[in-house]
């Protein structure tokens, strides 16, 4: 059965891409036959942070019906296949035509990745609520993380499967904010290097060094996918 994965917050600029891509990379790594998918037409990242420069389709023509599904699908040389959305076209209109296609991505993938839009409303909820697992991200500071702890009981009523609260350290400490008093959720520390590497586009090339951020995402994945993560995986055997 594939499994269904989704990055989501209500607000953007926390993380949720860099998430996406990160966990993505880590179990194809890892073996695993993974999508990763844009589902943020207002902001599709997806492509710019993996090096996927203007890709020619997108999901965004497959929603509009142009072309198949598989004709948006690109090969990365890191071992995934990646979905992107049109980095020219926002059309956030067309998020709840995904519903129909989501059966079809089950076709190309054991495990798919979705990069959520950065809102919190009911199409939101009621795609998410079809999902196996749910990360809700908040960055490190309280409005935030008052703001997706809220998202995520309203998850929680639709779909009471498993949904997970990432704090991720987007700024430097010290901060006035510091979050090691929340209990429950995951941690994610700034990293100065990851952040360098996303905005390079290449993420995957980081993927041979311990960084803090990375470390912790592999222990992240270690705790939510138990059974996909063999006991030996070490970072510095990631992608080279
Ligand atoms: N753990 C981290 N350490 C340092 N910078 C980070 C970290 N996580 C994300 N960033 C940076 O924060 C910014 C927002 O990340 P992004 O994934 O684009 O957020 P979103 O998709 O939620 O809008 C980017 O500049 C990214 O490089
Ligand atoms: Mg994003």
């Amino acid at each position: 059965m594939t499994e269904y994965v989704a990055l989501a917050s209500p607000k953007g600029g926390v993380g949720k891409t860099a998430l996406a891509a990160s966990i993505a990379l880590l179990l194809a790594r890892e073996g695993h036959d993974v999508l990763l998918a844009d589902f943020n037409f207002s902001s599709p990242d997806i492509a710019l942070h993996l090096s996927i420069n203007n890709p020619p389709q997108t999901l965004t023509d497959v929603l509009k019906g142009h072309i198949p599904l598989n004709g948006a699908l690109y090969s990365h040389k890191a071992g995934l296949k990646v979905l992107p959305a049109s980095q020219h076209s926002h059309s956030h209109e067309l998020f709840p035509l995904l519903h129909k296609h989501l059966p079809y991505l089950a076709e190309q993938a054991d495990i798919i990745i979705a990069d959520f839009p950065s809102r919190a409303d009911a199409q939101v909820l009621n795609l998410l609520a079809t999902f196996d697992k749910s990360f809700i991200v908040s960055s490190n500071d309280r409005t935030s993380q008052r703001r997706a702890a809220e998202f995520e009981q309203n998850l929680r009523k639709l779909n009471p499967g498993r949904v997970f609260h990432i704090i991720n350290q987007v700024r430097p400490l010290p901060s006035p904010e510091r979050t090691s008093d929340v209990h429950g959720v995951f941690h994610v520390p700034f990293d100065a290097e990851f952040h360098e590497a996303l905005h390079k586009g290449n993420l995957h090339s980081l993927f041979n060094k311990p960084t803090p951020a990375l470390n912790y995402i592999t222990l992240i994945l270690r705790k939510v996918f138990p059974e996909r993560i063999k006991p030996g995986m070490k970072i510095g055997t990631l992608i080279s």
